[in-house]
């Protein structure tokens, strides 16, 4: 049986998502998707936008299809918003509630995902607390099936990234001119990587990474961002600011991890500290949010905020990606 917690992490899940044609056929990470590739995608999800109050977008391009939703982590907004999107393209939606679920009689996730593709699902939607869990299960499924990250232990969190990127663009335009802070647990954080490699492919001016020193990422790992420890020095001039909550639960010894107070001391963005951005400054957050940790409460909810925006943007994300791996499916 395979071993639930331990996977091969391979450097080739870029390639392994395309396929012959260089087509997007399964969706496990930004690495490696080119600039094209990325603004395609966001111009399809800017399709599928409209205005809160009024009807959603929908269209059939799914019908027939089927979509599996597989959390084996917990999730609001990734989850959701993979479910809306799949109903809005017409496809049929199974969500499996893993609690209840024969993984927890001990069932390998491969079984699990075996006795699914038995059922004729076409698009897997994967969440996993541990890295490789995307790419090992693209290695063992059938070439009919798609596979979609919907968040990857720390590794990769590829639908956040580009919903980040379409709101970005759709409250600043061009990236070339823009400076990027990440704020906060970026050693842990998903979804710091994804919008790091998202932001880069689309030649932002500067991308910061403001941490205390216990949560910075390795020196060498993202050489075109800037790894900062001064919240002042991070926020000064930036145009866009993302706070990120600290992942407790991937963290085994919090020692050196700051407390809650004195996080928001030190690193808690407020709208005092906003003023040292630049005027249009946008404050973002991937959810869910800690209130009065990582983010004041009021800031959350202020002009300033891009953080509702987000979540809409994110079933539109989903829908284009969803859209998109369908078209390279043989037809049915
Ligand atoms: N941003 C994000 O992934 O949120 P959820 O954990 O609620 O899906």
């Amino acid at each position: 049986m395979q071993t639930p917690e331990t996977f091969p992490t391979l450097d080739d899940d870029a390639i392994l998502q395309l396929n012959a044609d260089g087509k997007l056929r399964h969706l496990l990470t930004l690495k490696g998707l080119d600039r094209n590739c990325l603004l395609e995608l966001l111009d399809a999800a800017q399709h599928f936008v409209s205005p809160l109050g009024s009807a959603a977008v929908r269209n059939s391009s799914l019908a027939g299809r089927t979509v599996a939703n597989l959390f084996f982590e917990p999730s609001t907004r990734t989850r959701a918003s993979f479910d809306l999107a799949a109903k809005r393209l017409g496809a049929d939606v199974l969500n499996l509630d893993v609690n209840t679920s024969s993984r927890k009689k001990g069932e390998s996730i491969l079984d699990t995902i075996y006795t699914l593709q038995a059922m004729q699902v076409d698009i897997m939607v994967i969440r996993d607390a541990s890295a490789g869990v995307p790419a090992f299960i693209t290695r063992n499924i059938g070439d009919h099936i798609s596979i979609l990250n919907a968040g990857e232990a720390d590794v990769s969190h590829p639908t956040q990234g580009l919903l980040d990127l379409l709101t970005i663009r759709q409250r600043l335009g061009d990236f070339t001119n823009l400076t990027v802070a990440i704020v906060g647990d970026i050693a842990h954080s998903r979804v710091a990587r994804s919008a790091v490699q998202g932001l880069h492919t689309l030649g932002t001016g500067e991308i910061r990474l403001v941490s205390p020193p216990a949560l910075a990422p390795a020196a060498n790992e993202m050489p075109y961002a800037k790894i900062m420890d001064n919240l002042d020095d991070g926020l000064r001039g930036a145009n866009v600011v993302m706070a990120l909550r600290i992942q407790r639960e991937r963290i085994a010894d919090l020692d050196g991890i700051p407390d809650v107070d004195d996080y928001f001391a030190n690193f808690g963005i407020t709208q005092q500290r906003l003023e040292q951005a630049a005027a249009n400054a946008i404050v973002m957050h991937p959810g869910p949010m800690n209130r009065g940790i990582e983010i004041e409460s009021s800031l959350a909810d202020s002009a300033a905020s891009a953080i509702t925006q987000q979540v809409t943007n994110g079933v539109a994300v989903r829908m284009a990606v969803l859209e998109r791996v369908s078209k390279v499916m043989a037809p049915i």
